[in-house]
This record gives C-alpha cells, sequence and structure tokens, in this order.
C-alpha cells in the first residue's frame, strides 16, 4: 500500500469511530466522568445493531442446527476453573515500562508501531532482542524501557465478606470455558450425541495493557463462542457440500509466513487436499464463518485466513486459523478457528475430579471428545460491519452500506414537513407497519437532514408522507444507497418491504 491509499484507510477510522460519537453507535463508557480506555457502552442505534447481529449469529449456529445448543454462564468464576484451564499460568501479554514516565505499553504492539512488521507469534526472547536492536524509546517522553517481562491478563476479585485466597475469583476472559464446565448438566440434560455443539454469547473481560483501535481490543466485551465436540477418531467424518467447497478465499499459511511470501488465492477443497488445513471438521467451521461474515454484507476480497505459526498457538491449540480483515491498520483477527483438542476437558476432569468423557453407546467406550473452536468479539465485528459499509460519495454524502439484516433501523418513516396532517397521517402509517419492520419516526428538522441521519446509520428505505399521500394513499419510498424513489401505495408497502427485504 503506497503512502496516499495509507492515508485514505487511516481517515476512514477515524470517520467510523466519528461517526459512532455522532450517532450513538458505540461511545467511552463513564464519559463525564472521564472514560478509563477500553470500556464502551452501546448508544439507541448501536444497541439495536448489536441485538441484531448476536439475533443472526444465534440463529445461524443454534436454531437452524439440530446439533447445537445454547447456555449463558456466570460471568465470575472460581479459581480452579482458570487455573485448570491454564489461563492463571499462561494468559498473558508482553509488557515493558518506560523508566523516566512509568507509561506501560504492550510490547510486541509497540514494536509493530515502530518497524511496521508483524509481530505475530513472536516470543518474548525475539521481543527484548528488536527492542535492544532498533534502540526503541517511549514514545511519550522518550525514556528507555525495562525489561519485556509477561503481565497476566484476567482481572481478579473478592467473593464475600473476607479477601484471602479462598475467596479468590477471576472475571471470565472468555466465555469458552463455562461451555466446558457445563459440558456433564448439557449432554445429561440436552441428549445430544457426537458430533454436537454448545454455543454462547456473553461477556468477557481482559486487562489489556494497551487498548486500541477504538472498540477492536477492549477491556470488557463480548464474545460469540461455539465449542463443537467431536469423536477425536472422527475429524474427517463430515460431508461438505461441493458449492462450499469451491468456495474461494486468501490463504496465508504457517509456511508462506516464515518465507515471507504473500498470502494465496484457493478453494477450500485444494486447501483441504493439500492438507494445508488439519481435518475437515476444522474446514467446515472456516467455511461455515466465512459464509456468516458473508450474509453480514463482509466483502469477501477483505477476508482472509491466517494460520496461526507454531510459536504463536494458544497453550491449547493444535491448529488455528484467523478469519482476518483488512482493517485500515493492516490484516487483523476478526476471528479465531480453533482445534482445541481434548486440552480443556481433560484438564477439567482432572482438577475437578468429575469425568467429563462421553460414552458412546454405539462403540461402547468412553471418549474425551476434540473440540473445534469458532471463536468472535461481538464488539470487533461491528467495528468491521462498519468500516466496511462506511461509503463517502463525491457530493460527501455519507452512508452505510448495511445489510437489512442487521440494519439497526429498517425504515424510516417520516412526514415532508412538520404539519399536523402530515404527522397524523405518517404515524398512521408508522403504527401500521411497526409490528411488521422496525422503523423510526422522525419529524424533527428538513427533510433532507432526516434523510442524511438515517443513511449514517444505515437505514436501508425510507418513506415519506406528503400532501399527495393525503389525497390519493401513496407515499415516496426512498433507497438509501441510490437515492431513487418511486411512489407506492400504503397498501402494498407490507408486501413491498418484504419483498426488497
Ligand atoms: N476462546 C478463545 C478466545 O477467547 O480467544
Amino acid at each position: 500500500m503506497d503512502k496516499k491509499q495509507e492515508a485514505v484507510k487511516e481517515g476512514k477510522m477515524d470517520k467510523v469511530i466519528n461517526l459512532c460519537l455522532r450517532r450513538g453507535i458505540l461511545f467511552p463508557s463513564n464519559e463525564i466522568y472521564g472514560s478509563t480506555s477500553g470500556f464502551f457502552d452501546y448508544g439507541p442505534v448501536g444497541v439495536e445493531l448489536k441485538k441484531n447481529l448476536e439475533k443472526s449469529w444465534w440463529k445461524y449456529i443454534v436454531n437452524d442446527r439440530e446439533n447445537v445448543v445454547g447456555i449463558d454462564g456466570a460471568l465470575i468464576n472460581v479459581s480452579k476453573v482458570w487455573k485448570a484451564s491454564g489461563h492463571v499460568d499462561s494468559f498473558n501479554d508482553p509488557l515493558v515500562e518506560c523508566k523516566k514516565c512509568h507509561l506501560r505499553f504492550r510490547a510486541d504492539s509497540l514494536i509493530e508501531e515502530e518497524l511496521k512488521i508483524s509481530m505475530d507469534g513472536v516470543g518474548v526472547k525475539q521481543l527484548q532482542e528488536l527492542i535492544d536492536k532498533h534502540k526503541i524509546k517511549c514514545p511519550k517522553c522518550g525514556g528507555e524501557f525495562t525489561e519485556v517481562q509477561v503481565f497476566n491478563l484476567m482481572f481478579k476479585t473478592h467473593v464475600g465478606a473476607i479477601e484471602d485466597e479462598a475467596s479468590l475469583m477471576y472475571l471470565r476472559p472468555e466465555t469458552a470455558q463455562l461451555i466446558f464446565t457445563d459440558f456433564k448438566r448439557v449432554l445429561a440434560t440436552s441428549r445430544k450425541k457426537l458430533p454436537f455443539g454448545i454455543a454462547q454469547i456473553g461477556k468477557a473481560f481482559r486487562n489489556e495493557i494497551s487498548p486500541r483501535n477504538f472498540v477492536f481490543r477492549s477491556r470488557e466485551f463480548n464474545q460469540m463462542e461455539l465449542e463443537f465436540f467431536i469423536n477425536p477418531e472422527k475429524m474427517n467424518d463430515v460431508e461438505i457440500k461441493k458449492d462450499d467447497l469451491n468456495l474461494e478465499s486468501f490463504f496465508y499459511t504457517q509456511e508462506m509466513q516464515e518465507n515471507n511470501k504473500n498470502h494465496e488465492r484457493m478453494n477450500f477443497e485444494k486447501a483441504l487436499k493439500e492438507g494445508i488445513i488439519g481435518t475437515k471438521w476444522h474446514a467446515y467451521w472456516m467455511i461455515e464463518f466465512f459464509k456468516w461474515f458473508k450474509s453480514i454484507g463482509i466483502k469477501t476480497e477483505n477476508m482472509r485466513f491466517r494460520q496461526h505459526v507454531k510459536t504463536e498457538l494458544s497453550h491449547y491449540s493444535s491448529e488455528t486459523w484467523d478469519l482476518d480483515y483488512n482493517y485500515p491498520w493492516g490484516w487483523k483477527e476478526m476471528e479465531g478457528i480453533a482445534n482445541r483438542t481434548d486440552y480443556d476437558l481433560k484438564q477439567h476432569s482432572k482438577f475437578s475430579g468429575v469425568d467429563l468423557s462421553f460414552f458412546d453407546e454405539k462403540e461402547k467406550k468412553k471418549i474425551v471428545p476434540f473440540v473445534i473452536e469458532p471463536s468472535t468479539g461481538v464488539e470487533r465485528t461491528i467495528l468491521t460491519v462498519l468500516i466496511d459499509a462506511y461509503t463517502e460519495r463525491d457530493d460527501e454524502r455519507i452512508f452505510l452500506d448495511l445489510n437489512p439484516i442487521i440494519a439497526p433501523v429498517k425504515l424510516a418513516v417520516l412526514p415532508l414537513m412538520p404539519k399536523e396532517e402530515l404527522e397524523k397521517k405518517a404515524l398512521e402509517v408508522f403504527n401500521g407497519l411497526k409490528k411488521e419492520v422496525v422503523c423510526d419516526y422522525d419529524a424533527n428538522g428538513s427533510i433532507g437532514k432526516r434523510y442524511s441521519r438515517f443513511d449514517e446509520i444505515g437505514t436501508p428505505f425510507a418513506i415519506t408522507i406528503d400532501y399527495q399521500t393525503i389525497e390519493d394513499d401513496t407515499v415516496t419510498l426512498r433507497y438509501r444507497n441510490d437515492m431513487n424513489q418511486e411512489r407506492v401505495k400504503i397498501s402494498d408497502l407490507k408486501a413491498k418491504l418484504s419483498e426488497l427485504m
């Protein structure tokens, strides 16, 4: 990317943040007291977008499948859960502190910014070597840094009146562990057989050293996670449709990264045949999520699959693919799809003393299933959707090219002018449609300003009630992207809108 393209992309991020603040989508929490970075609130428009996105995910993953069920687990968990999962010992980021001004930085992000190279998978020792070699100093005051240390990302709390080791609990840094700790009860109550999945949407908390890029990396966020349990001997036992195997994306393998090559475009059939993706179930879920991101409007040319290099794999994973997005600051993870093997169930069996295996009636044996885990951040997805949908036209018009499925408001109902007879008629139309489609009514300000507001929150359709409406019961239906308008009978609106959506 040349300097000019870079500037355009960087500008886009600022514009998206500005839009979020201007239109009440997402903004810093506790704003009136001076916010702490990494915490955000949703406004009236944002909360609708969030609900639509979660609903789309839940329908696609849980409601549309006979082999996936859901849970909603507690946010604060006993410390043994996180000892067993490995997070107490391994959920760390590299940290450096300025000796002069005492500002703390995440070492890998700092080096990425200074040297403009990816630090994915680079260990503590190498980070230290890079800081020494390039004499990297504090960007704020020019001071020297302490040695790179590791910093645990979990938030601690104490439950009950006494603060001691026994009352120590953690805010969950991922939703996944609740699925593993609930595995036995869900198995008993849902009567599912392998292969099957348990899904969850909910809050997670990480004490990030340097939250950045607006909501891309925050300290309190929402995850949408699926743990899909499979007999380890049947990791290739799944039928993938021909059309799905033919889907193409960019793949950036371990080998390509280690040899400084570019990512390559290929279809999933080739990626499987050549052993680039380790197992068929892993490929199945990569395809399912590629399709889901497409269904909510993310452009395929902005997505790629990047394999984690060996040094970067989480402590529980044997193979991980990130579904990256081409953000204004470069390709970064939008979602991770990991093979967690039987690591978590075995660890929890060991630490709790409860057998978390599955008894296979047919094979008459106990199985500890392997797990494929697609893990997505809600806020990260929202940011991605906004960046992908943000459109500026030559006439300086701004709109969000959102898919109607996730648009916070699907239809704006607008009297042309604030006149009593027009408002009365517009409210009549609004009341007739509100049960069919999520609409908003707005009678304040010029019609141009109202169109702009709805364009900027991605409302795909607007209807305007004017004096002709009073005479012949027709309205103008306006389309967001091309601003075309047509006259439609009020009695035809429901059918027309349902056809359009
Ligand atoms: N469960 C995987 C993650 O939170 O990254």
